[in-house]
């Protein structure tokens, strides 16, 4: 589903991924860790496009995501999901979720926000998916950090994407809260069969969560394993001279709601 070769990316002089090479088959749940700066953002960044690698090859759900002029649909096969909610507070829990179906739709249904019965039946899906059906109507803002966060995740179910590239979604969350949200993100990519490669700083989440874990470190690939192999010598690769994150450095962080795209009223 994901193949990436010699994938490298400059920040003016700050070689920040030199040479990554990684495969990863339709269906599997990876997990990348690394610390701060390894270069964990930059890597989904460059799959989805928000970033342009400077060389290497990316093909993602059989697009060349390298390649120019393929934009549109890679948004359509890939979903994003940020560690700040990125909903829209102002408007409702569904209509947040039926952004998800934006790119699916006309562009003139797009402009005039026209969903149709199938649209707005496959949003509610997706919310009972994270059990927030009675939460449809709710604005968004209403919402706690969890909740919102599952909202982002109905939203990125309702693109129907083949991949879900999801940065940090757990980060501003109490860990209790964090992995009740990686639960719902894992339960809901299985039942799809949707391919999930997910950011994150909890080792414990990490090992109870990805089927793969890979681990980055100064833009380079340091641990490429079943999460089984994840021992102590492999985190000291993947955290050098570091210290390792905790739940007790993963206290919730208030973050004000980021506005998603623009011309949604
Ligand atoms: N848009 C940008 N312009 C310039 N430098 C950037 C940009 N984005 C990232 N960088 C640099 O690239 C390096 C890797 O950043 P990246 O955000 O990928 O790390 P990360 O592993 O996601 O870190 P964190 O865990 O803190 O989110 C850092 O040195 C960062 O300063
Ligand atoms: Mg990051």
């Amino acid at each position: 589903m994901i193949r990436v070769r010699s994938l490298a990316k400059d920040y003016a002089d700050n070689a920040v991924l030199k040479g990554i090479d990684l495969d990863i088959g339709a269906g599997e749940f990876v997990v990348v860790l690394g610390q701060s700066g390894a270069g964990k953002s930059t890597l989904l960044r460059c799959m989805n496009r928000l970033a342009q690698a400077d060389s290497g090859e990316l093909q993602i759900a059989g697009i060349d995501a390298m390649g120019a002029g393929q934009q549109r649909e890679l948004r359509r096969q890939v979903a994003m999901i940020f560690q700040h909610h990125n909903v829209v507070p102002r408007l409702s829990v569904l209509k947040n979720v039926l952004t998800g179906r934006l790119g699916s739709v006309s562009t003139l249904a797009s402009l005039l926000q026209l969903f149709s019965r199938s649209d707005v039946a496959l949003a509610m899906n997706c919310l009972e998916q994270v059990d927030l059906q009675h939460k449809a109507c709710a604005r968004t803002d209403s919402l706690s950090g969890g909740q919102m966060q599952r909202v982002g995740i109905a939203r990125a179910l309702a693109q129907r994407p083949k991949v879900i590239l999801a940065d940090e979604p757990v980060a501003s969350l109490d860990p209790k809260t964090a992995r009740r949200v990686m639960q719902y993100l894992r339960d809901a990519t299985r039942e799809l069969g949707i391919t999930v490669v997910c950011n994150l700083h909890q080792v414990d989440l990490a090992r109870e969560f990805g089927d793969r874990i890979v681990g980055l470190a100064h833009g380079r690939l340091v641990f490429d394993s079943q999460r089984e192999t994840l021992d102590e010598a492999c985190l000291q690769r993947i955290y050098p001279q570091a210290e390792r994150p905790s739940d007790a450095n993963q206290a919730p962080v208030a973050v004000p709601c980021m506005q998603i795209g623009g011309g949604i009223a």
